[in-house]
């Protein structure tokens, strides 16, 4: 394997030769490492400071390849405990190599993560699952196995799935109907929380998004996770079937056909949790504000230019739209799924009434 040296926040690191492209990729017999996947890793760092801050907590960075998650959680966070593990025997070794370059004592692990988890039930605080595709082969035993209100960090890349290109395969996976239209990326991510909640469910635990979103190859939630069957319920509650119509939508009955999802029509976010990651002040102030904004609106939103269109009319600037749903006290904002698209809790016929004002 040839090996090159990059820096990612505080961590120097041997990773494989790489390209610097765009988009997750799956090397088979390398250690996997991608460079626009740092995104991800630097929210995880910034929402594990803002989460854990100064308690003891163990860690476990479940499918690490060239251990980068881990390494930097254990050097840039005050986290003492961190475990890293891989499958793969080669990522192992790299793991280990790199923990040595960096000084950083962690506890390295070459295991499947199924295995470790059963190997160390309910030891974990914080478990990491960072897979090529869906999460659905390991999420459910990390959050059988998660402490009491721990934390399950779950990534999927298998977007195209989840935004309805393959309905069929989205429905054997995630047992939802998805829906490929300009709500995709919301309606993937609210797929991807369902599929969670319902799996803890199955062992009475409820589920509680602190932070979810979607960026351009993938969707991540941060679930904290913990006992009770009246909250898992609760939780099930708050899985339900949407009608889309041409640009609106309404809650749907469970048996008609025409409806899709289920999708977690519950928080995206915990704006305390958003507050506190303002305070460490690692991340963009935009990204930041852009979720902050979004918290607390309800599911869904309008697309500016769908509705444009619609009536033949220019888009009016967002900005304008915005102001004028906030002046007649409705609540309204941009949304990190669309850059056309508002959060606004007014119906479909006073959303035009707005566009045909200005
Ligand atoms: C997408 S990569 C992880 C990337 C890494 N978390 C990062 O931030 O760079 C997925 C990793 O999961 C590992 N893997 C696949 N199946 C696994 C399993 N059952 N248990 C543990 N690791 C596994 C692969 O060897 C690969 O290194």
């Amino acid at each position: 394997m040839d090996l090159t040296e990059i820096e990612e926040g505080n961590v120097v690191l041997s990773v494989p030769e790489h390209e610097d492209s765009e988009g997750p990729k799956e090397v088979r017999d390398e250690v996997f490492y991608n460079p626009s996947m740092r995104i991800n890793r630097d929210i995880c760092i910034s929402f594990l400071k803002a989460w854990f801050d100064e308690k003891r907590v163990n860690v476990l960075d479940g499918m690490a390849a060239s251990g980068v998650r881990g390494l930097r959680i254990k050097k840039e966070t005050s986290i003492s405990d961190v475990t890293i593990n891989d499958l793969s025997e080669k990522a192992a070794e790299l793991i280990e190599k790199n923990a040595e370059k960096n000084s950083l004592d962690v506890e390295v692990s070459k295991d499947s993560i199924e295995k470790h988890l059963l190997n160390n039930r309910y030891e974990y605080d914080y478990i990491d699952i960072d897979p090529f595709g869906s999460p659905v082969p390991y999420y459910p035993l990390a959050a059988r196995y998660i402490s009491h209100e721990g934390i399950v960090g779950v990534t999927a890349t298998d977007t195209s799935v989840l935004c309805g290109t393959y309905p069929t395969t989205c429905f054997r996976k995630y047992s939802s109907e998805p829906k490929n239209n300009w709500c995709r990326h919301e309606n993937g991510l609210r797929i991807l929380i369902a599929y969670c909640a319902r799996e803890a469910a199955r062992y009475d635990k409820w589920v509680k998004p602190l932070l979810s979103y979607y960026e351009g190859h993938h969707f991540r939630t941060y679930l904290q996770i913990g006992d009770g069957a009246q909250k898992a319920d609760e939780c099930l509650d708050k899985l339900n079937r949407i009608r889309f119509y041409d640009h609106w939508w309404e809650e749907g009955s469970a048996g008609d056909e025409k409806n899709c999802g289920p999708f977690w029509t519950g928080d995206l976010y915990s704006e305390k949790i958003l507050e506190q990651m303002e305070k460490v002040g690692e991340l963009s102030e935009k990204l930041l504000s852009l979720w902050k904004n979004e918290a607390g609106l309800p599911p869904f939103f309008y697309d500016t230019n769908e509705i444009s269109s619609s009536l033949k009319e220019a888009p009016p600037p967002m900005k304008d739209i915005i102001d004028s749903l906030k002046e007649k006290s409705f609540k309204a904002s941009k949304t990190h799924f669309l850059p056309t698209g508002i959060k606004t809790d007014v119906s479909i016929e006073d959303m035009k009434e707005i566009f045909l004002d200005h």
